[in-house]
């Protein structure tokens, strides 16, 4: 992270393909003060049409729509790059965003991207993660806020918040069930990340300890 990061907010780059839930969730923590020490610097959709970005136009927050469709996927990743890289952004959050990040993505912000995922990881990765634990016929689910790397649903966990599975629910009671606690979860994960006071040990996301240097 610049020197000119450590002197302003965190600025946060938005990447979404849908209706947007989390991206409004974050942009109202931040208004309410609940979200301290970050900014919104872009709101990035792949898809023209998506609810999202019409709700990233409306909030006036700088947007853009980079369509994936029919491009190579390492041709849209490296446009996508120079947009957040224009905005100075400092960590990315997918915030429903259905398409998978290039090796080169990846590289260009390391252990500066975010995602949330409907599941308990590593239980349910990919798709449908609701449906897959009603299948399973677990009896706890809940939400991931985890850092991306190269495999999918993967990374170093940020946190994660547990509901109950009850009598009776279908992949959408569970669905809605969790998206409330993502809502919690996406931004207490990124004001842990913008706090500067933990680090990755490992596969852990875990405080700093007394005297260890900040990230630079
Ligand atoms: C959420 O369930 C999120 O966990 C998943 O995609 C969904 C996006 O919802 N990655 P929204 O667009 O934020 O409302």
């Amino acid at each position: 992270m610049s020197e000119a990061r450590l002197r302003g907010p965190m600025r946060l780059g938005i990447l979404l393909s849908g209706r947007g839930s989390n991206f409004l969730a974050i942009a109202e923590s931040i208004k309410s003060g609940r979200l301290k020490g970050v900014e919104i610097a872009a709101v990035i959709s792949n898809v023209a049409d998506a609810p999202g970005l019409k709700a990233a136009q409306e909030l006036g927050l700088q947007n853009a729509a980079l369509v994936s469709k029919g491009r190579k996927r390492e041709e849209h990743d490296r446009a996508m790059i120079e947009c957040l890289k224009s905005q100075r952004v400092d960590l990315v959050c997918l915030a429903g965003y259905m398409r998978l990040l290039t090796p080169a993505f990846v590289a260009a912000f390391p252990n500066r991207i975010l995602n949330i995922h409907p599941s308990l990881l590593p239980a349910f990765p990919g798709l449908d993660a609701q449906e897959q634990a009603i299948a399973y016929g677990v009896k706890v689910a809940g939400c991931t806020v985890h850092f991306v790397d190269n495999e999918l649903d993967h990374g170093v966990i940020v946190l994660q918040r547990a509901v109950p599975v009850l009598e009776g629910d279908d992949g959408h009671t569970l669905a809605d069930r969790i998206l409330k606690e993502e809502h919690l979860a996406y931004s207490e994960a990124i004001g842990m990340v913008a706090s500067g006071e933990y680090e990755i040990k490992g596969r852990r996301f875990a405080k700093r300890e007394a005297g260890s240097s900040r990230p630079v």
